[in-house]
């Protein structure tokens, strides 16, 4: 591959799988940066396949998003700087993510990927997969993940204005699986609530009955980034993107007990006691890790951008509760893990928040 069309960070995760088969489908020639080797490749290629992509048209460059310059030799710098579209969505998303990779990774690596795209000739946008509490101000944690993203929005922002780069900036909701089949490789979230609840261990509601936690399909998302690039009024903006429709927690609970015939809890808990509870020894019993509740909150985003965008490109978004059952099925069938090694051993890793 001597010239791509899209160049793509964080192709290998959860978010970028999905990204893939839209890019490809357009018969978009995508660069993936890629820790591994060639067995990897082989592995994303036949994912795409299987996920209705083309997998040939998907190649990989080996590179970091810690070291200068990605990582990339001065040949594969060249090929990914032939890109007209670069999407960055590589990060990396633990709790108790020590400082120096967070900066390294997240702040840095974003700022490396923004120079990437000054430096392509033929560019016409850089999409930045933000964070989707962002609009809570300030540092809501002392989770380093969270700020990471925050400075990483903060400078990737001030570097494309500076050095005239195209920017979309997309801020997902909380993600879940596909919208026709429920799959994902993520494990952490939404499946913590709806594990719980499966095994009998969800006893309490986290919140009143106008607290939501809501969901994002994966599918919608990787949509939207790639289609969200074909208008022009998309450069310079910023968008949260989340299902608005996702009904209060305790009827998505109610949904969810249904579908699996399990008993919805009745007992309303404020969200700060419930993590209480779990940080105090009740996350071991639960499965849930307290952080799971950063989702569960009474706020809203501001929506109305990204709706004019999906009306614009005729995206339809799924039904929410639709979703919860889907995504539901999907996780208990395949009890809470991916099923056959493709991908990231996504099982077991908590969510950042
Ligand atoms: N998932 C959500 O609910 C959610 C919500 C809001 C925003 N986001 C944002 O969406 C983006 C994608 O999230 P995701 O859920 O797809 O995450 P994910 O499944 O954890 O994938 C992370 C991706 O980043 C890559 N990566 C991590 N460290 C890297 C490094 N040092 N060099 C190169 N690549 C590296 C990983 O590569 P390997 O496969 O090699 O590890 C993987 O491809 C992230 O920026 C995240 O902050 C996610």
């Amino acid at each position: 591959m001597s010239s791509i069309d899209a160049f793509v960070t964080g192709g290998t995760g959860f978010i970028g799988r999905w990204l893939l088969p839209e890019l490809t489908n357009e018969g978009q020639r995508v660069a993936v940066l890629l820790r591994g080797d060639a067995r990897r490749l082989a592995e994303l290629r036949a994912w795409v396949d299987a996920h209705g992509g083309r997998g040939e048209l998907v190649d990989g460059l080996t590179g970091d998003l810690a070291s200068p310059d990605l990582g990339l030799g001065a040949g594969d710098l060249a090929v990914a700087r032939t890109a007209r579209k670069v999407f960055h969505l590589g990060a990396a998303m633990s709790f108790g993510l020590a400082p120096e990779v967070a900066e390294e990774v997240n702040v840095k690596g974003s700022e490396r990927v923004t120079e990437l795209a000054a430096s392509a000739p033929r560019l016409e946008r850089l999409v930045l997969v933000s964070g989707f509490q962002h609009r809570r101000s300030g540092r809501l944690t002392a989770n380093r993940y969270h700020d990471s993203k925050l400075d990483a929005d903060a400078r990737v922002r001030d570097l494309a204005q500076t050095r005239g780069v195209p920017l979309t900036t997309v801020h997902p909701g909380p993600v879940v699986g596909d919208s026709s089949t429920g799959e994902t490789t993520q494990f952490w979230g939404w499946p913590n609530l709806v594990r719980a609840l499966h095994r009998g261990r969800l006893p309490i509601l986290p919140g009143g009955a106008d607290h939501w936690f809501p969901l994002l399909a994966v599918d919608y998302l990787a949509r939207f980034l790639s289609r969200a690039t074909q208008l022009d009024s998309t450069v310079g903006g910023q968008y949260w993107l989340l299902h608005e429709a996702t009904p209060p927690l305790p009827e998505l609970l109610n949904v969810v007990a249904d579908e699996l015939g399990v008993r919805a809890p009745r007992l309303h808990v404020p969200v700060s006691l419930a993590a209480l509870g779990l940080r105090s020894g009740l996350s071991r019993w639960t499965g849930l890790p307290a952080e799971a509740l950063a989702f569960v909150s009474r706020d809203r985003f501001p929506v109305t951008d990204a709706q004019h965008v999906a009306a614009a490109l005729d995206l339809i978004e799924p039904d929410p509760i639709d979703l919860a059952r889907i995504t539901a099925r999907f996780l208990v069938a395949h009890e809470f893990q991916y099923p056959d090694g493709h991908g990231r051993p996504v099982g077991g890793v908590l969510s950042p928040g």
